[in-house]
């Protein structure tokens, strides 16, 4: 029986995109590794229509938190200041980061079942004008929730701050506005959205903010790698197969219909599983309106726990998640990210029914 992950990342993979991975051996300073590299970094900008004149993609071999860790540490200037909104662990880890390397740092902390505030967030930058740039996750796996990203793009254009999003669990697959918002960049990864495999991560940068760019890690200079990779170089080795399955996973996306589609795709699917937990009495931990396309939470009935459930459905191949600090025991997850076919999801569904009324 095949095997269905239902964690957000790493995904199910397409049969195209594993045998990707045996290509062939390949020098990362080789012509065939410039083209492999530059096609990948082409498709990530057309994704979202972007011209390479304006935004630089920007490859790196790590996990999603690299892309993050390299896109707050090099783009808030020596003299700049960093907002960072947190409602979930991946807001919270932009705070870590930014502490370990010393940049300066507001925190505004929501609870993890709450909107961010952005009447706090209008204050916050009214009353700090040393604050220059704005982070914040896009989507927060941590719950499902799917940050409203315009209200923070009409109050960051207001005070002249430009905006840091960790795009780690939407990129692909949400709406990320980069015409009109005033995004400095986007840090993601290949084995979410793009149902690419883990080892990739990628940030999307805006051209002018390098001007003032204070690259602070050797290894995550987000600087030297655009320099690098504008001449067709990288400055260090890549994970060259999780490159081929990249640029594969990325041609898929492409034929299928790009982020408009998957995002269906992914409501779809979604909404059918919800529409069959909430059948059962199992209650939705969000609103429809707050929740993205890529995962949903929803919060465990007394009649079960989470081992108990996670065990049960993994007998049957499907892979769920749990939540995570205060929510470990009152939340699971399911993402709909992946190869998953019409057949998974009834599947699934009766899976769930089975294990949740027994
Ligand atoms: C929103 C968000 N940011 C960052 C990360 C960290 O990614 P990784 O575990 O690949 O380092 C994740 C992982 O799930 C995430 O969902």
């Amino acid at each position: 029986m095949k095997t269905i992950l239902l964690n957000p990342g790493p995904v199910t993979l397409s049969e195209r995109v594993r045998q990707a991975l045996l290509g062939d051996d390949l020098c990362h300073r080789e012509v065939e590794f410039a083209s492999l590299q530059s096609g990948i970094r082409n498709k990530l900008l057309d994704i979202y229509q972007l011209a390479d004149t304006e935004w630089a993609a920007t490859l790196m071999t790590g996990s999603g938190t690299a892309a993050v860790e390299a896109m707050v540490t090099s783009l808030v200037p020596a003299t700049g200041k960093l907002l960072i909104l947190e409602n979930g662990v991946y807001g919270e880890r932009m705070t870590r980061i930014a502490g370990r390397y010393g940049i300066r740092t507001v925190s505004l902390r929501n609870n993890w079942e709450a909107p961010i505030d952005y009447v706090a967030v209008g204050e916050a930058l009214a009353a700090d004008p040393e604050i220059t740039h704005v982070a914040i996750v896009h989507h927060e796996t941590t719950t499902g929730r799917l940050n409203d990203l315009a209200p923070l793009a009409m109050l960051c254009a207001q005070h002249k701050v430009f905006m840091l999003l960790d795009a780690v669990s939407s990129f692909g697959a949400e709406v990320i506005d980069f015409a009109n918002w005033p995004i400095a960049a986007a840090a993601a990864t290949a084995n979410k959205c793009l149902h690419g495999v883990p080892g990739t991560c990628f940030v999307i940068v805006n051209r002018d903010a390098l001007a003032n760019a204070h690259p602070r890690s050797v290894y995550l200079d987000l600087v030297a790698y655009i320099a690098a990779q504008d001449k067709a170089g990288t400055p260090f080795t890549q994970s060259v197969q999780t490159f081929y399955a990249l640029n594969e996973a990325l041609n898929e996306l492409i034929e299928q219909g790009g982020v408009e589609t998957r995002r269906q795709t992914y409501r779809s699917r979604m909404g059918r599983i919800r529409s069959l937990l909430t059948e059962i009495g199992v209650r939705p931990f969000l609103d429809d309106d707050e929740v993205s396309c890529v995962l949903h939470a929803y919060e465990l009935p007394s009649t079960t726990n989470y081992i108990k459930l996670h065990d049960d459905l993994k007998a049957q191949g499907f892979v769920i998640y749990a939540g995570q600090g205060p929510y470990a025991e009152k939340i699971f997850r399911i993402s709909m990210m992946g190869e998953i076919a019409d057949s998974d999801v009834d599947r699934l569904g009766r899976a769930l029914q089975a294990a949740l009324r027994a």
